[in-house]
């Protein structure tokens, strides 16, 4: 019998982790810290989306045997230069607050012409308390003024990807999944297990 490999994401983001699993189907067993309640909360102290995905891949791989994967991930706004950038989960003063999140994007965006913005995702695969290697994602679009849909997650409501005409929240998952910035940055992830480490 197949037993697919096991690839444990340093998340506890139940979204990040639902997307993932969609998007890798039955190639891998995919589990997250939340299955194993022992491993530490990782502080995100790092200044940029690769700092933070090391400190979270690294400190789950140094307690963890197998493959780990971390993703960081966020919003940058250009009339907002660069923010909420690698403070997204917690721009509205509260971590993980996406009505709060949201509500502050766009009290800052309410007087801005220019509404240019990209999500940017970040992932490193760790192994035995080492990196492996790196890979990054990023999707193009634009902050429109006010919510409109339901699915998805954080600022999924408020982001129109270039070439579209509803936001994340509206497209949901399947549509999401295939161009998001997690999608572009773990197709990366997939070529290289595939190329280097796993049977195919
Ligand atoms: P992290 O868990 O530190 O990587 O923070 C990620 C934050 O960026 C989330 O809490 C969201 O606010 C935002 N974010 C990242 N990816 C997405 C996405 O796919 N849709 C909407 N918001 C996202």
């Amino acid at each position: 019998m197949h037993v697919p490999p096991r690839l444990i994401l340093a998340t506890r983001n139940a979204h990040k982790t639902a997307e993932i699993r969609a998007m890798l189907g039955d190639r891998y067993e995919v589990l997250d810290v939340t299955a194993f309640p022992e491993c530490p909360h990782i502080e995100e102290t790092g200044t940029t989306f690769l700092e933070n995905a090391r400190l979270k891949a690294l400190g789950i791989s140094r307690q963890l045997d197998g493959w780990v994967l971390a993703d960081d991930s966020g919003l940058e706004v250009d009339a907002l230069d660069g923010a909420p950038g690698v403070g997204s989960s917690s721009y509205g003063g509260e971590e993980g607050n996406n009505v709060l999140n949201n509500l502050c994007l766009l009290v800052e965006m309410a007087d801005k012409a220019e509404r240019r913005a990209r999500f940017r995702c970040t992932m490193v695969l760790a192994r035995d308390g080492r990196e492996q290697a790196n890979f990054s994602g990023v999707v193009e679009g634009r902050i429109i003024h006010a919510p409109r849909g339901e699915h998805g997650f954080g600022y999924d409501p408020l982001f129109i990807p270039d070439g579209y005409e509803k936001t994340f929240a509206e497209l949901g998952e399947e549509v999401k999944n295939t161009l998001s910035h997690r999608s572009r940055a773990l197709a990366k992830v997939i070529d290289f297990l595939t190329n280097n480490c796993l049977p195919k």
